[in-house]
């Protein structure tokens, strides 16, 4: 079984919590189950395990420009299990502080994504993608920014109002 969708639960959240660097420190039970991983497989592995090749590099590098200058980020990913099944998410990461202000990890909570909002996401990526394709990463940049400008949006504004 491979590269079928397995949907969201109603009223369940995916939380999960890394290092500084990426490396996953923890993983709620919808996360190992909706994964398919075990706990031992993914306690310290890099969270790009799940990392899907539909997904922009260009989102990734949003959510880690986001997180290194301690703000949230909300964004759609699509993620991939153990057997090469997938899942969407709406997902929300955020530094970690600990009680002096100073950045100690990150955390992310995940949530079933709007399937009206998942359709023009869907097309988004996929010219992305593309774009990444022929020109990487400084391409899709470009073509985000002109999307955005089009709709007379910040990043946020857009995933806000899908
Ligand atoms: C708290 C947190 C949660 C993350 N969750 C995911 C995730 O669910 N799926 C994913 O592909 N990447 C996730 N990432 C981003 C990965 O660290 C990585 O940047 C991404 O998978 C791209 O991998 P690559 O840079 O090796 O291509 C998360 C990062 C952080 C800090």
């Amino acid at each position: 079984m491979a590269n079928n969708e397995i949907n969201f639960p109603d009223k369940k959240f995916i939380v999960s919590k890394t290092n500084l660097k990426g490396r996953i420190t923890y993983g709620n039970a919808l996360f190992l189950e909706m994964s398919g991983y075990e706990e031992k497989e993914l306690m310290g592995t890099p969270h790009n395990i799940l990392r899907h090749p539909d997904m922009p590099k260009l989102v990734f590098q949003l959510l880690w420009e986001y997180v290194q200058s301690n703000k949230e980020i909300f964004a759609y990913v699509k993620n991939k299990t153990k057997s090469g099944d997938y899942y969407w998410v709406y997902t929300h990461v955020t530094p970690s502080f600990d009680g002096n202000g100073k950045v100690v990890g990150y955390h992310s909570v995940r949530r079933k994504p709007k399937l009206e909002a998942l359709s023009t996401i869907k097309a988004l990526y996929s010219s992305l993608l593309d774009a990444e394709r022929n020109g990487g990463v400084a391409a899709s940049q470009k073509l985000l920014d002109t999307k955005l400008s089009q709709l007379g949006k910040t990043y946020d504004e857009f995933i806000f109002t899908l």
